[in-house]
C-alpha cells in the first residue's frame, strides 16, 4: 500500500487499445482520487466496455499506446489475479453456472484469494452474513450454486455482494448490458453507496442517467469514438439526457457528423 490517502488512485494516460487488429480505445484519459465515484456514458459502441476490459487485463485487447497507473503501479505490467490483490474489483467474468461451486464456496476462495492472511470459517461466516443482510438477501442464498437457475436481479444481488466482501479500492462497474430494470438498478445503487467513503473509490459505466439518480458521481465522463471527450459534474449527466448523444456528435465528434 502507497498509503496516498486522497490522492490519485487511477490514472489512465492516452491509453490505446486494439480487438482483432481494429483500434476501439483511440487516447483514453482518465483520473480518478480515492474517494471519488465517477460515471461513465456515451453512445452504444462508443468503448466504455472495452475501457472496462482493458483495465481488468481482458487478454483479447491489445494495448498499443498509454498506460494505466492504480495506486502507483503500472497495471498494464499486472495479471488479472495481481490487479484483484492490489485492490481493484473486477466483477469476475464467470460462466453462468458453476455446477457443484456454492455462492458461500466461491466468495471464500474469491476473498481469499485478495487476502494476504485468509479469514478463518467463523471469520468468513460472519463477514458473509453481515453482507448478506446489507443486500437483503435470505442466508439460503448462500448454498445455492453459483448462477444456477438466477434470475437477472438475483445475479446483480451476487454480483454486488461479491464488491462488499472483496472491499476493494476501486471498483469498475459496466452497467450497459445487464438489463438493469429497478430492482437491479436499486441493488448496485444500494451497495456502491454503502461502499461509499474515503477508502474507495468506483467507475461506473452506464448508458442511462437514471442509475445515477441513486449514485451520485462526482465527475461524469461522456466517451465518444474511443475517447473520452468531455467531462463535467453531475449536472452532464442531465444536460446529457437533455440534448442526447446526438449533441455530443455534433459538439465533440471528429470531422463528420454522418
Ligand atoms: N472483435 C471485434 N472486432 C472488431 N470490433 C469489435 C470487436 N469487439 C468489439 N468491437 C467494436 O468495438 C467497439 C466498442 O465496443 P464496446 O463494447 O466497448 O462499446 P460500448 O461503449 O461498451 O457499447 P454499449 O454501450 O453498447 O455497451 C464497437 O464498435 C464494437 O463493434
Ligand atoms: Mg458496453
Amino acid at each position: 500500500m502507497s498509503g496516498n490517502g486522497g490522492g490519485l488512485m487511477l490514472k489512465v494516460e492516452n491509453l490505446h487499445a486494439e480487438i482483432d487488429g481494429q483500434e476501439i480505445l483511440k487516447g483514453v484519459d482518465l483520473e480518478v482520487n480515492l474517494g471519488e465515484i465517477h460515471a461513465i456514458m456515451g453512445p452504444n459502441g462508443s468503448g466504455k466496455s472495452t475501457l472496462a476490459n482493458v483495465m481488468m487485463g481482458h487478454p483479447r485487447y491489445e494495448v498499443t499506446e498509454g498506460s494505466i497507473t492504480f495506486d502507483g503501479e503500472d497495471v498494464l505490467e499486472m495479471e488479472p489475479d495481481e490487479r484483484a490483490r492490489a485492490g481493484m474489483f473486477l466483477a469476475f467474468q464467470y460462466p453462468s453456472e458453476i455446477p457443484g461451486v456454492s455462492v458461500a464456496n466461491f466468495l471464500r476462495t474469491a476473498v481469499n484469494s485478495v487476502r494476504e492472511q485468509e479469514l478463518n470459517p467463523m471469520e468468513m461466516y460472519k463477514l458473509l452474513q453481515e453482507k448478506m443482510k446489507i443486500m437483503k438477501m435470505d442466508p439460503s442464498f448462500a448454498e445455492r450454486y453459483l448462477n444456477e437457475g438466477f434470475s437477472g436481479g438475483e445475479k446483480k444481488r451476487n454480483e454486488i455482494l461479491q464488491l462488499l466482501m472483496l472491499d476493494p479500492k476501486l471498483a469498475i462497474l459496466d452497467e450497459t448490458d445487464s438489463g438493469l430494470d429497478i430492482d437491479a438498478l436499486q441493488v448496485v445503487a444500494r451497495g456502491v453507496n454503502e461502499m461509499r467513503g474515503p477508502e474507495f473509490s468506483a467507475v461506473l459505466i452506464t448508458h442511462y442517467q437514471r442509475i445515477l439518480r441513486y449514485i451520485e458521481p462526482d465527475r461524469v465522463h461522456v466517451m465518444l469514438d474511443g475517447r473520452i471527450v468531455t467531462s463535467g459534474g453531475k449536472k452532464l449527466a442531465e444536460e446529457l439526457e437533455d440534448k442526447g448523444y446526438d449533441w455530443v456528435r455534433q459538439e465533440f465528434g471528429a470531422g463528420t457528423q454522418s
